[in-house]
């Protein structure tokens, strides 16, 4: 359950009888744990409309609030707020009987991230829409949505047009390494060679226009691309994408959908090009139109977005279409969500999450040691290198696939416990210390969980939780347990997943000093608290894997 919800509704109910208006009245989790379970503003929002002090509120609503069933004790703080404690045996019940209740109305939800291209290889600059788009699909899948998850690729641009020119030239390639150094040398000698570029600016029309041995060309080695994104994709433990549609297939619709934008009178023709007006009298900032069509009769990075709004509401009828870029990409959203509006598609909530940059120690983008662009698996690879170092160093052996997973927990948890807006160092040996704000120390917590159950065998206690009075270890431990409800419904109203990864450390830090505070299978500990401490250990497992398992983490046998 919910138990902020719970908590805030139930003493919301007992404010009615003050016949004001609530709504600036929050119900928070104090920081410090003493000063109460939960505490309320309650009395200072309501002074001024009831004409009364604070703390003659807070003394006039105290009995209304004690008086609630599961309130164990309740006190006046600072100029007038309200701490309240909960009764033990509330605790117990509502962790014993902890159901996962999902709060949200059920929503069709688009999901844009990746957004890879075809002939490039996946760099740093990915890992960002990859790990954060993963995440948030699968929070809003466990908060039962409907989630339909699209990889828009790049792969139908100049790019297409600079491959094809070289192959033509220096024949097909094998597989995808061969296909990734085609286009940064076409695009090398596009830049010197003017007569090169207007080649592979020809290529690519025709190839969008059908001509077929373009089109074999392309059908040849653009899976050896898609391949091997693919298998990346697996290595990273991403989910896979429910459609592969990016520019190429979004294109089929360009033509019924232009239909549309005609009719509506949407398209002005701008010295030679296509383009959409979409700035508005109230705007203070440059607002360019979108480009719909090039002059040289190309189809444009705007005009595949723009479809693809199009294609997602005929085909899903989406609630919401959320996009996750690089927050350069800020205008260009901008730009299509006012075309989209324009077209006709009002009752869809677009939303961009613009995400900020991986950079070095310099704070400029995050570069490898010869001074390149950092491929995607190059980062992990990174991070693997550093976990086999700290391996080695504790003189511990472990598996190659427990490296990898915990180079992988390093790398995503990082990722996902920055807000998402701002840019990070990415710095490999910090991430992959097993201590502090770290994938390997979540990692690293369960595994230690699991081993304290592997341990106590099947010995399980029927009756659940069941000591009163808890100790505070306990206590925290459990409450913080009884909030994930709460954070996973709020990470994803706030599209926040650092708020996932910041609270499942806060969880293995109260799993942490429970078991260094309260030892469960020592000798002189009685049968009833080992029980009643198991199953705490077993609430605490059973949270955690969620929350490990909506990271994209896996948990090792050992570490
Ligand atoms: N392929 C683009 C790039 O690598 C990103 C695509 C982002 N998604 C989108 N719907 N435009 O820059």
């Amino acid at each position: 359950m919910n138990l902020h919800k719970f908590v805030s509704d139930s003493i919301k109910e007992k404010l009615a009888v003050l016949n004001t208006d609530l709504s600036n009245v929050t119900i928070e989790i104090p920081k410090i744990r003493e000063h109460g379970d939960f505490s309320t503003n309650a009395a200072m929002v309501l002074a001024k409309p009831l004409g009364q002090s604070p703390r003659d509120i807070a003394n006039m609503i105290l009995p209304h609030i004690a008086a609630l069933p599961f309130v164990a004790d309740t006190s006046i703080a600072g100029p007038g707020f309200i701490n309240i404690k909960l009764k033990d045996e509330f605790i117990l019940e509502s962790i014993n009987h902890k159901s996962e209740i999902i709060n949200q109305k059920s929503q069709i939800i688009d999901l844009d991230y990746g957004g890879y291209n075809i002939g490039k290889d996946l760099h740093i600059g990915h890992l960002r829409t990859t790990v954060v788009g993963d995440t948030f699909n699968r929070i809003a899948k466990h908060l039962g949505h409907k989630t339909k998850s699209y990889n828009h690729m790049g792969d139908w641009g100049r790019p297409m047009g600079l491959i094809i020119a070289w192959i033509l030239e220096h024949g097909m390639p094998t597989d995808a390494d061969e296909i990734n150094k085609m286009y940064p040398a076409s695009t090398t000698r596009a830049n010197e060679d003017p007569e090169w570029m207007e080649r592979a600016k020809k290529i690519t029309a025709e190839l969008q226009n059908g001509n077929p041995e373009y089109r074999k060309i392309y059908d040849t080695f653009a899976p050896m691309s898609l391949g091997r994104i693919d298998d990346i994709l697996a290595r990273l433990n991403i989910l896979p994408f429910d459609e592969n549609r990016g520019e190429r297939l979004v294109a089929e619709y360009i033509p019924e959908f232009e239909k549309v934008l005609i009719a509506k009178n949407l398209i002005v023709t701008d010295d030679g090009a296509e383009i959409i007006p979409v700035k508005l009298n109230t705007d203070n900032a440059p607002m360019p139109p979108i480009m719909w069509r090039s002059s040289a009769g190309a189809q444009t990075y705007a005009a595949a977005d723009l479809t693809a709004v199009y294609y997602r509401m005929r085909t899903d009828n989406p609630t919401d279409i959320i996009y996750f870029t690089d927050s350069r990409q800020n205008l260009h959203f901008t730009q299509v969500f006012r075309a989209s509006r324009l077209a006709g598609f009002d009752n869809v909530n677009l939303q961009h999450i613009g995400y900020g940059a991986v950079t070095g120690a310099d704070g400029k983008p995050f570069k490898t040691r010869d001074g390149g662009v950092a491929s995607l698996i190059g980062v992990l690879d990174l991070s693997v290198e550093s976990v086999q170092k700290r391996v080695a160093e504790s003189g511990k052996n472990l598996p190659d696939e427990t490296i990898q997973a915990i180079a992988l927990a390093a790398l995503k948890f990082n990722d996902l416990m920055h807000d998402v807006k701002s840019d990070y160092i990415f710095d490999a040996d910090a991430i992959t210390s097993f201590e502090g704000r770290t994938g390997p120390y979540i990692l690293y917590t369960a595994v230690r969980l699991n081993s304290i159950l592997k341990r106590v065998g099947a010995h399980t206690c029927a009756q659940g939780v069941c000591n009163t009075p808890l100790q505070s270890d306990e206590r925290n431990l459990l409450l913080t347990i009884l909030d994930f409800n709460r954070i996973i419904n709020t990470a994803f109203d706030r599209r926040a997943t650092d708020m996932l990864a910041n609270y499942t450390y806060d969880l293995c830090q109260s799993i942490n000093t429970f078991y260094h505070n309260c030892p469960i299978l020592r000798d002189d500990v009685d049968t009833a608290t080992r029980a009643h401490r198991i199953a705490i250990v077993q609430k605490s497992l059973e949270t955690l894997s969620i929350a490990i398992d909506l990271m994209g983490l896996k948990i090792p046998d050992e570490m």
